[in-house]
């Protein structure tokens, strides 16, 4: 598909821009519709037509079309769990109608291949770990159940037989994803980045639960390969995967790593431990054999590297 568009909601933002410049880097050229809530102009690709916009605003996502559109990457969304918590209809109107607007842009105009950013908390507790896609789908956070609503919409958009078109629809589960640009100031979103921005500014590092939970962590380059490899790819077209590295890691694993990296001890350092907060989920594992078999996809990128590469980008934006 080299040489043609796609156009990338959320391009401003960590997941978004990264998948920009990964496309970029292999020939696709990119629209990017980004309202900047979250995102930061600094990481927009030059290359890519920026519009600046609201995916809740059909008005805004019509301007992005002055191009022929491809395929559509929509990644734009409310990515916190907490927020969704606090403001339950901004998380809805983002996540679930935002969805609806780009699905019905993409029909209007003839989109044919449509990209979703879903989420693992679209699962809830998880039935057994590690979890597959044929999981029992029971959000218990308000953020899972937009995301897991909006990934039906796509789902099923791609099953209707009324449209001119075949709607060629994926979603990605994605799990804890971290790399370069996971905002390190931003409080609700992002357990990597969280602590990392904490223990660079030698702030007290907060653990909500008794730190036992665990992820699973899946570095961005992955992510972005399992993205673009699925472009094209006809055994994408109707799926959903999992994206997480099918290893787990408790909280107080992840902190313990990240202030070791940054040569200070657990014992030293300020860590409080608050009361466990809504929706979240206890322990969390991906079963990746999905993706593995139909798309050849398989994370590369080690924890130990990843986990370096960021550190390293951190100390860069802090000057260290
Ligand atoms: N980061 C993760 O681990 C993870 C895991 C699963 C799913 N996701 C999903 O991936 C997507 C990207 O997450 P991220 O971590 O890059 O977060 P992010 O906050 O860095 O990116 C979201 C981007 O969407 C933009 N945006 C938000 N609301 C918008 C709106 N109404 N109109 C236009 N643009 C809007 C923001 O400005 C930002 O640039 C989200 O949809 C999130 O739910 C993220």
């Amino acid at each position: 598909m080299s040489n043609k568009r796609v156009l990338v909601t959320g391009g401003a933002g960590f997941i978004g821009s990264n998948l920009t410049d990964a496309l970029i880097a292999r020939g696709y050229k990119v629209t990017i519709l980004d309202n900047l809530s979250t995102g930061e102009k600094e990481n927009i690709n030059p290359a890519a037509v920026f519009i600046k916009g609201d995916i809740k605003n059909p008005e805004d996502i019509e301007k992005c079309f002055e191009n022929k559109i491809d395929a559509i990457f929509h990644i734009a969304g409310c990515a916190s769990t907490i927020k969704s918590f606090d403001d339950p209809t901004m998380d809805l109107l983002t996540n679930t109608l935002g969805t609806v607007n780009m699905i019905n842009a993409a029909i209007k105009h003839n989109v044919d291949r449509f990209e979703y950013a879903s989420s693992m908390t679209s699962y809830g507790i998880p039935e057994k770990l590690p979890v597959k896609e044929t999981f029992n789908t029971r959000p218990i956070a308000y953020y899972g159940i937009t995301k897991y609503s909006g990934e039906r919409y796509v789902l099923a958009t791609g099953l209707r037989t009324d449209l001119p078109f075949k709607f060629n629809a994926t979603a990605f589960r994605m799990f804890n994803v971290y790399g370069r640009r996971q905002s390190l100031t931003n409080p609700y979103q992002g357990v990597v980045s969280i602590f990392i921005g904490n223990v660079i500014r030698n702030e007290q590092v907060t653990i909500f639960g008794d730190g036992i939970q665990s992820r699973d962590y899946v570095h961005i380059s992955d992510v972005a390969n399992a993205w673009i490899g699925a472009l094209e790819n006809p055994r994408a077209y109707g799926e959903v995967f999992n994206l997480g590295s099918g290893i787990r890691i408790s909280v107080n694993d992840l902190v313990g790593y990240i202030l070791k990296a940054m040569n200070k001890t657990k014992k030293e350092y300020k860590i409080v431990y608050k009361d466990a907060r809504p929706g979240d989920q206890r322990h969390m594992q991906a079963d990746i054999s999905k993706a593995a078999k139909l798309l050849k996809w398989k994370p590369k990128m080690k924890f130990e590297n990843g986990m370096k590469d960021v550190m390293d980008w951190a100390k860069e934006v802090y000057g260290k």
